[in-house]
């Protein structure tokens, strides 16, 4: 269990004030101009020791991603966009970062930029978020008066910051869509290659990080690589920021150890299961884009990006969704599928028709109004929708239901039985 000394986020629930008076006070803004002085090299270094692996669903590690970005400022300007977007279903860790400890952000989008030799940043901001979007706005305005950031600040580094209000789409925290947005385009994902590190934004060389990647930069950089990969195992280091909702007696997000047993995270945070462990049926460990995992593995898997592959999941955005025995877990994901065909862009054909076609299939399975080689087809269906598409929609379409039919196929097909005798 994480230990208080070690948390990054000491006002994740906003009981202090989150100010820049307040977030001094608890050591934001520290010594940044003696991390600037480190020089880009040692910070990239730092950043690639650490192990930070990118907190926005991949887990790419974030020290090899800046370093991705070109050695010289030629005529194209460094950019830094931070995904603000967070509407992956489940997922509410970024907003209480930006409601609550904005200065950890804003420090860390300085730092950030100038390790990839930028001078400005955007964050992009989901469209729902108002509230986020003022007290962002609060804390970069006090950061540009207090003379942290701007063209003359104290650190001797000119930099200019930017809040992006979004208007509301699944697809804009897609980093291509993300950018496309921000240049006051419609949100569709671009075809890589080129990477943004080569064009991203304006046709210029950017990073796209999370909010969460971004915000534990200085303090990593504060206490050392070696800290921050003291905590967690290798490759899989760190703390995290973990969004518990569904079945528990207390939802909540809570920052712990990277590689928590998923068992001990939701009883000694969330109040445990609704009705006990063993009224658990199956949980969604990584944001609703990951394939769920049913009891018998959630009673002893890690919460880390290995443990959760190796049990054919993900950890994802970290956001768990658990549901006890009362879920229909079949209706469940048709619910999900109908998610991502809505929110499906359109441009690539097996996401645009894969997702609507997949969602009524599963409309029909939810009562059972289907027969059992249907499920097989589905599974094909999943696969050529899955690494088939340009950006990501697509598979985070196809898991849900691989997921649904690895692990609970009998249950399709007891309804699919019980259907055909009360028919008869
Ligand atoms: C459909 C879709 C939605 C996404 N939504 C988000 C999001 O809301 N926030 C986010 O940080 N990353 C999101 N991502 C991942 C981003 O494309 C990108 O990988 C991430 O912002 C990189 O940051 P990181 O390296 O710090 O994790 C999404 C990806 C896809 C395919
Ligand atoms: S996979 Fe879906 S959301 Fe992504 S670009 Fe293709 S159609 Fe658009």
């Amino acid at each position: 269990m994480l230990s208080d000394k070690d948390r990054i986020f000491t006002n994740l629930y906003g009981f202090e004030d989150p100010g820049l008076k307040g977030a001094m006070a608890r050591g934001a803004w520290d010594g940044t101009k003696q991390i600037l002085e480190m020089g880009i090299d040692k910070i990239i270094d730092e950043m690639k020791k650490s192990g930070l692996r990118g907190r926005g669903g991949a887990g790419f590690p974030t020290g090899l991603k800046w370093s991705f970005m070109p050695k010289e400022v030629k005529e194209r300007p460094h950019y830094l966009v931070v995904n603000a977007d967070e509407s992956e279903p489940g997922t509410c860790k970024d907003r209480d970062i930006l409601r609550n400890d904005p200065h950890t952000l804003i420090e860390g989008c300085l730092i950030a930029s100038f390790a990839m030799r930028a001078h400005a940043a955007y964050i992009y901001v989901r469209g729902e978020f108002i509230r986020e979007r003022e007290a962002l706005q609060r804390a970069i305005d006090e950061a540009y008066a207090a003379k942290l950031v701007g063209k003359d600040n104290i650190h001797g580094y000119p930099f200019d910051i930017y809040m992006h209000h979004g208007a509301g789409a699944y697809i804009c925290g897609e980093e291509t869509a993300l950018l496309e947005s921000l240049e006051g385009k419609k949100g569709q994902p671009r075809l890589k290659p080129p990477f943004p590190a080569n064009s991203g934004v304006w046709g210029c060389p950017t990073t796209v990080n999370n909010v969460e990647s971004i915000a534990v930069a200085p303090t990593i950089l504060r206490r050392g690589a070696s800290w921050f990969a003291s905590i967690g195992r290798p490759n899989n280091t760190g703390t995290k920021v973990f969004c518990i909702s569904g079945h528990v007696n207390k939802p909540c997000n809570v920052e712990e150890e990277m590689g928590i047993p998923l068992r001990e995270l939701i009883e000694k945070h969330a109040g445990g299961v609704r009705g006990g462990w063993d009224n658990l049926l199956a949980i969604i460990p990584g944001g609703a884009s990951v394939p769920l995992i049913p009891k018998s593995i959630c009673d002893d898997v890690l919460m880390d990006f290995d443990s959760l592959k190796n049990v054919q999941s993900g950890l994802g955005t970290a956001a768990v969704i658990v549901m006890d025995k009362s879920t229909d877990i079949v209706k469940a994901i048709t619910r999900l599928s109908y998610f991502y065909k809505h929110e499906s862009c359109g441009q690539c054909t097996p996401c645009r028709e894969g997702t609507g076609w997949m969602w009524r299939v599963m409309k029909r399975m939810t009562v059972g109004d289907s027969h059992p080689a249907e499920i097989d087809l589905l599974q094909e269906v999943t696969k050529e929708v899955e690494g088939h598409t340009i950006c990501a929609l697509g598979d985070a379409a196809a898991w849900p239901i691989q997921g649904l039919i690895r692990h609970f196929r009998p249950e399709l097909e007891r309804r699919m039985a019980a259907r055909k005798v009360a028919a008869e």
